[in-house]
């Protein structure tokens, strides 16, 4: 067998492209909306809602449901609960979503739990019986699939033996997924909370990134039909000396040049607890700088859904108010992939509250 053979089916192989590029169309981008049960129930216990099984659902419904969403969402992630349900509308999500011709994907792992003698290390789990998962996940509808492995900022961490067995967990899902005609979001995320500079983050994104390619092409994951999902680079969320745009801008793109391979399509963001509005000012910095072969779009859970959830707060009658905040963040950071942020109505109001540029280390 030449190294160089696809083995994956030629049939497959086009679906998977029409894929990444309906996920990719330009100024659309994802909603990230796979929280797990205990994500969830933190979210919602956060503003006081009950975090009932009615309650889930009739969020999920809320979010998927949201008139004019694929104006600026081309694909939704899901968790395997809201998959498979049914809503008030007698559809299941995935069947709603594509009627309004946005796709579904699924995470597919089942979380991250700590790793044995790594002190505050994770490795993501979820292999077992992942083929036979993946084959009743595109025969429910899904069209892409994403495995996240979270990667601590600390004193001596992350360490080699995690980052490697995290790229492999990584690789081997993507390659299953490749194999049942599902493309792959890989999500290799360093989380941003600690008191780091952006210059350790720049340092551990471009480690983990490298090794996470070696370990992709070993396992002969087709590059193009994949996508890649990353945090921006950013100094952590308690250091006191927090750079600008531009810099939070540069060294996001000089990473993703030095790190991912040309023939990867696309890249997306998470927004990785960032407040939703500097979320988006960010990604219009980095995406107005990409000179990149890439297109570059949003992947975004809290920095999309934060407002919406807030003014839902679990009442059938702000179901309205909460979409048209969906649909807002969703619009705001549409114009942030083409560079177009602030919309012309918010420039005089953002002029005045961004804080003046620091220096980064
Ligand atoms: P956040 O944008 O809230 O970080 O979520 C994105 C995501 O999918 C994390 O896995």
């Amino acid at each position: 067998m030449r190294l160089d053979e696809n083995l994956v089916q030629p049939v497959k192989t086009a679906d998977m492209h029409a894929t990444v590029a309906a996920l990719l169309t330009r100024g659309k981008g994802l909603l990230a909306a796979d929280e797990s049960f205990g994500t969830i129930e933190k979210r919602l216990k956060a503003l006081a809602i009950p975090a009932t099984d009615e309650n889930r659902r009739a969020y999920r419904e809320l979010l998927a449901t949201t008139p004019g969403l694929n104006d600026f969402i081309s694909g939704v992630i899901l968790f395997d609960e809201t998959i498979r349900e049914w809503t008030s509308l007698g559809k299941t999500i995935p069947e709603l979503l594509q009627d309004e011709g946005i796709i579904p994907g699924i995470k597919v792992d089942k979380g991250a739990v700590p790793m044995a003698n790594f002190p505050g290390e994770k490795l993501t789990q979820g292999l077992d019986g992942l083929r036979e998962r993946l084959a009743a996940y595109h025969a429910l509808g899904a069209r892409f699939t994403k495995w996240r492995a979270v990667f601590t900022v600390a004193e001596g961490t992350p360490g080699s033996p995690c980052i490697e067995a995290n790229a492999r967990l990584l690789a081997i899902f993507a390659s299953l997924s490749q194999e049942a005609g599902l493309v792959p979001i890989v999500e290799p995320e360093v989380l941003m909370e600690g008191d780091h500079p952006i210059a350790r983050s720049e340092q551990i994104i471009h480690v983990t990134l490298s090794r996470v390619f070696d370990a992709l092409l070993e396992y002969r994951v087709l590059l193009e039909s994949m996508i890649l999902k990353t945090g921006m680079v950013l100094a952590g969320s308690e250091c006191p000396e927090q750079p600008g745009l531009d810099v939070v801008a540069e060294r996001t793109l000089r990473c993703l040049a030095s790190a991912v391979p040309g023939a990867v399509p696309g890249i997306v963001f998470l927004s990785g607890g960032q407040e939703a509005g500097l979320a988006t000012r960010r990604l219009n910095a980095i995406c107005a700088a990409n000179h990149g072969p890439w297109t570059l779009t949003f992947s975004f859970g809290r920095a999309l859904q934060a407002p919406a959830l807030s003014l839902w707060r679990g009442y059938p009658e702000n179901i309205e108010e909460a979409q048209e905040a969906l649909h807002e963040r969703a619009r705001e950071n549409s114009l942030a992939v083409r560079g177009l942020h602030p919309p012309a109505e918010q420039r005089e109001q953002f002029q005045t509250s961004v804080p003046k540029r620091r220096q980064s280390v």
